[in-house]
């Protein structure tokens, strides 16, 4: 089998590398990323020593170099993680997301199509769905919630969902769709909640906690997410969408105090700025179709999931001191600066 995985050298791209390398050995992994901001080749400095493993650097908005990449590989299954993925900058500049995540999908489904890949898997996220209220723990999003969306990020990846749903019914596209909540792990960029909150207390920084901190997301580690979209895109379930989550609903106070109490550091660190526009209230997933259809179910409990993450971050200083330096000092000053 050979594989393409777009977005590779970015957070669930790269621990989706190291999955399947580990996993099926003799399967072939081409991983694509243009290398933005958010993607970085040293992730896959381990991966790039396996002789089953290639690095092609390319952007998938670029249709002249993905048709060229299809021609020259027989792709058996094209994995796009490709994407800009941080609400927060979707809401400073919404035209890259429109450009990535919508054009760019476009242009790998026409390739799958024109090269007749076997299988396509777009990975969307639980935000196609909006958000749920505090007061109704009893609702869960399912793969029948309506999509309905509120950040330029989201849209855009609704956007991609619909136009994949529309290859497949219109074009006979082989593809399956899955919808993850939020996931944490190794190799996650310090602009997201759980790594940034890490590196401000290690560096004794305000740790800067939207609105009240009263937001609701469903934690996934990182390698379950990976096993998840492993089992649908090897799956013989054509034209399915799964949604995948880890049971795990968490305020982001109480993330931010779970992490200062691990790192010995004091609440008084805690710093409440002006909320995210259009906030998410909650994310809750029901992942009961994927765990029915093909057995999955998250595996890492979250306190342990956490503990391994913080330790990796104290343990792999270097990855992310380098990474937010340059480009990363300038967007953090930008966004809270005096927020
Ligand atoms: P990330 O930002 O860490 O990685 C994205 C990668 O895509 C980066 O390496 C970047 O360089 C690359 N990329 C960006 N634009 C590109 C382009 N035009 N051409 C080629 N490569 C490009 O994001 P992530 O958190 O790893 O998310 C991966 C995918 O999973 C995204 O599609 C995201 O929407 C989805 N997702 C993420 C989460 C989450 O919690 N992080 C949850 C559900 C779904
Ligand atoms: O649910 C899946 C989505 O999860 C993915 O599709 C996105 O790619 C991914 O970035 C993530 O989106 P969120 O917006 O939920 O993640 P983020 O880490 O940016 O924020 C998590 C919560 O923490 C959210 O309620 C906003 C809050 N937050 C975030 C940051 C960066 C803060 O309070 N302070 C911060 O500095």
């Amino acid at each position: 089998m050979k594989i393409l995985v777009t977005g590779a050298a970015g957070f669930i791209g790269a621990n989706f590398v190291y999955y399947e390398l580990g996993r099926f050995p003799d399967d072939e992994i081409v991983g694509l990323d243009a290398l933005t901001y958010a993607g970085n080749l040293e992730t896959l400095d381990e991966a790039l020593k396996n002789p089953k493993f290639k690095f092609v650097k390319a952007d998938i908005t670029d249709a002249a170099a993905i048709d060229a990449l299809f021609a020259a590989e027989a792709f058996d299954l094209v994995i796009n993680f490709a994407a800009e993925s941080h609400v927060d900058r979707s809401i400073e500049d919404p035209g890259i997301f429109l450009r990535t995540n919508i054009l760019g999908t476009q242009v790998l489904m026409d390739a799958a199509l024109k090269y007749k890949v076997p299988r396509y898997h777009q990975v969307s996220t639980d935000e196609v769905y909006g958000d749920l209220p505090l007061n109704r723990p009893d609702l869960l999003f399912t793969e029948r919630t309506p999509i309905h969306t509120s950040s330029p990020y989201s849209a855009s990846k609704a956007s991609a969902d619909l136009l994949c749903q529309a290859y497949l019914r219109t074009f006979g596209l082989p593809a399956t769709i899955s919808r993850c909540s939020n996931n944490y792990g190794p190799y996650q960029f310090p602009e997201k909640l759980i790594p940034l909150m890490i590196a401000n207390c290690l560096a004794d920084k305000p740790l800067p906690v939207y609105g009240e901190g009263l937001n609701v997301r469903d934690w996934l580690y990182v390698v379950d997410h990976c096993k998840a979209i492993d089992l649908v895109a090897r799956s013989d379930r054509i034209g399915e969408v799964y949604n995948i989550g880890g049971h795990n609903e968490m305020t982001n106070i109480d993330i931010v105090k779970l992490i200062l109490k691990a790192l010995g550091k004091p609440e008084s660190l805690i710093t409440y700025v002006t909320d995210r526009k259009g906030h998410d209230m909650r994310y809750a997933i029901d992942p009961q179709k994927i765990t029915t259809d093909l057995g999955w179910a998250p595996e890492t409990m979250f306190a342990d999931g956490i503990v391994r993450t913080i330790d990796w971050y104290l343990t792999n200083r270097d990855w992310w001191e380098r990474i937010t330096s340059g480009e990363y000092l300038a967007y953090y000053e930008k966004m809270y600066g005096d927020r």
